[in-house]
């Protein structure tokens, strides 16, 4: 899977590729990250990619086409490595707020020959003539102001490496928050009492159908307790 990342701070980037999850299945090849800054495709000496808002206003707007000529070269680059399709993502505080179902969906897609290129905004935004030639969806990791799209993009694509094929353990996937609806239950690990607080004894019974039906209880309780809009999903979609 390949994913090209349209950025004014690339090195931002390393983070992925250097801890967890995500690196670890960087090193296997399982996914690869290329990044383009738009200053490359800048015509002027000062390498400007920003300008002031038609209409005044505050701040700055990222000018259209150091973007175009960054998303055009993600594109040649994934054709030559073998992507049949590219999807380009436009991280936005504005765009569809992402979701479990959306993240499985594009690693899915990635996995199936599609490159992503994800396009992240600086200052005020992003001209809104480049989205509309060249961004397939906006998204948006939640309803707050991030001072750049760097971080979301992070999120989004930590989010769908876990779901490429060999990067996790299945179980690990099917078994967490949102898979089936709902949140994950308590866990508890070593020593069995911390600090006057005992683990469950259920969990410790070895019995296996007890330990299920109990966790199931503890998600179902949790959801309503936290995520009751979960459930009315739930319900909804039945
Ligand atoms: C300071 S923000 C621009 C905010 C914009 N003027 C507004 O009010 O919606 C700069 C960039 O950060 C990114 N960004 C900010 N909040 C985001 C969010 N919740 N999800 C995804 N990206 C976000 C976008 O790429 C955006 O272009």
């Amino acid at each position: 899977m390949q994913i090209d990342v349209v950025s004014l701070f690339p090195p931002m980037f390393s983070v992925l590729t250097q801890y967890g999850i995500s690196r670890r299945a960087h090193e296997l090849g399982t996914w690869q990250l290329n990044c383009w800054d738009p200053r490359s495709f800048a015509t002027d000496v000062h390498r400007t990619v920003d300008d002031r808002p038609f209409g005044g206003g505050p701040g700055m707007v990222l000018m259209a086409e150091p973007l175009a000529q960054c998303v055009e070269a993600a594109r040649r680059s994934q054709q030559a490595g073998g992507c049949e399709r590219t999807h380009v993502i436009a991280l936005s505080a504005s765009g569809v707020p992402l979701v479990d179902a959306r993240v499985r969906a594009l690693a899915a897609a990635a996995a199936g020959r599609t490159g992503l290129v994800l396009v992240c905004g600086r200052y005020e935004g992003i001209d809104q003539r480049f989205v509309e030639a060249f961004v397939d969806e906006e998204i948006s990791i939640g309803d707050f102001v991030l001072s750049g799209g760097e971080i979301a993009a992070m999120a989004l694509i930590d989010a769908v490496v876990r779901h490429l094929p060999g990067a996790l353990k299945a179980e690990s996937v099917q078994e967490e928050s949102f898979a089936d609806g709902r949140l994950d239950g308590p866990q508890f690990t070593r020593p069995e009492t911390w600090r006057g607080r005992a683990v469950p004894a259920v969990l410790l019974s070895g019995n296996h159908g007890h330990i299920a039906r109990w966790r199931e209880e503890q998600a179902l309780a949790r959801t309503r307790r936290l995520r009751p809009d979960l459930l009315q999903e739930d319900v909804r979609s039945k």
